[in-house]
């Protein structure tokens, strides 16, 4: 994807003035193995307001409660806001550990230029961060498969009701201690394919972590649970590109027209697909593991349905910071149900192999240049 906020000047952030006010009210902790996704919040958040001519002001860490807004402010009539996801896990020694934390603020900066907020220097930020995380370190959940969910948001809150470019905004990077995306754990999910609504297009907003790719999919999750499966795989055009499963990008093991055994996901290049830090970590995975090849291209539903038909689908999952690797079971279309084999789902698995890997350099276990100490 291009990147904008390489053209332009990343504004300062003044991390070494950062101000933290604890909180007088701590709240009390839920039991590590009693998480789901993104309930609990923990004592403070990190709070930066931004102004035309001015720039960013100090940033602060502050109690996580109440924001008080303009009821004109852009992001409440214009959803110009955008996100990330990233997320913060504890060693064995009980040092804190990012996850190819530089990703996210490059991508945090993309999103934030193709909705005309103000850009910042991404490694300021982060320095930010990795104090909130001293702050609450007590709330970093020590179980396996159990992290630190961090959530930094930038929003306009331009006091207008005129759609105008941005004149004041915040970032907001909020925490939230969790257990699994998905209730069922590491259990293979039904997606089904929705022609209907469209997630992304070509020139639209589908490469950047805007909340309306996600907000406006809700309706379509409604109905996708309806007819019995638990996200939507999204496609668009004539050709039913497919795009991304639920709120994560998504891969394809098989062998292809060829004969060939690769590694399928949809490419970033059209425009249509969020460039994930999961996702990019398996393609680097997958080509230095080299067990076959790993190929990003436009993927018509099409190849996918004759895939299955000539029984050479071995494997399908999902990728996502929340998800991290998400085994996929079966795919709907129109009236016919494709079923994954049930060997995708043993150990020895390319799915399972990876998840291990990527959560052994995550905690700390196996060393690795992506993890990094804070
Ligand atoms: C993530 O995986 O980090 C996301 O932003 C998806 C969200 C719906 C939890």
């Amino acid at each position: 994807m291009p990147s904008p906020s390489s053209q332009r000047p990343l504004a300062d952030i003044d991390f070494s003035n950062l101000k933290v006010e604890y909180t007088s009210k701590p709240r009390e902790k839920c039991p590590d193995e009693q998480l789901g996704f993104g309930k609990e919040i923990t004592d403070h958040m990190l709070q930066i307001k931004w102004r035309a001519g001015k720039g960013w002001g100090m940033p602060k860490i502050v109690a996580a409660t109440s924001v008080s807004l303009h009821p004109f402010s852009h992001v409440f009539h214009y959803a110009i806001e955008c996100y990330e996801g990233m997320k913060a896990y504890v060693d064995r020694e009980g040092n804190t550990r990012l996850f190819r934390p530089e990703m996210n603020m490059k991508r945090f900066n993309e999103s934030s230029s193709r909705l005309c907020l103000p850009n910042f220097n991404g490694e300021q930020l982060l320095e930010c961060i990795k104090e909130l995380l001293r702050v609450d370190k007590e709330w970093i959940p020590k179980r396996r498969g159990y992290s630190m969910y961090l959530r930094p948001v930038i929003f306009s809150t331009t006091p207008w009701l005129g759609l105008t470019q941005c004149s004041e905004a915040m970032i907001l990077v909020l925490m939230s201690p969790v257990g699994p995306y998905f209730k069922s754990g590491f259990v293979p999910i039904k997606l089904s394919v929705d022609g209907k609504y469209i997630r992304a297009w070509p020139g639209g907003t589908g490469n950047i972590k805007y909340g309306g790719n996600y907000g406006s999919t809700v309706i379509s999750q409604r109905e996708a649970s309806q007819g019995g499966a638990s996200q939507s795989l999204y496609v668009y055009d004539v050709e039913e590109y497919v795009t991304e499963a639920g709120t994560m990008n998504i891969f394809f093991l098989w062998t292809n027209t060829e004969g060939v055994k690769e590694l399928v996901t949809p490419t970033l290049d059209d425009g249509t697909i969020l460039p994930g830090v999961t996702r990019q970590s398996v393609i680097d995975l997958a080509k230095e593991w080299g067990e076959f090849g790993v190929v990003e291209r436009m993927l018509p539903f099409r190849e996918v349905a004759a895939a299955f038909e000539r029984g050479e689908v071995y494997e399908i999952f999902g990728t996502g910071t929340a998800a991290v690797i998400q085994p996929i079971g079966s795919i709907a279309y129109r009236e016919k149900v494709y079923e994954v084999p049930k060997e995708a789902f043993t150990p020895g698995s390319f799915q399972l192999r990876l998840t291990n890997e990527l959560y052994g350099i995550q905690y700390g276990e196996i060393p690795h240049p992506w993890s990094i100490e804070v």
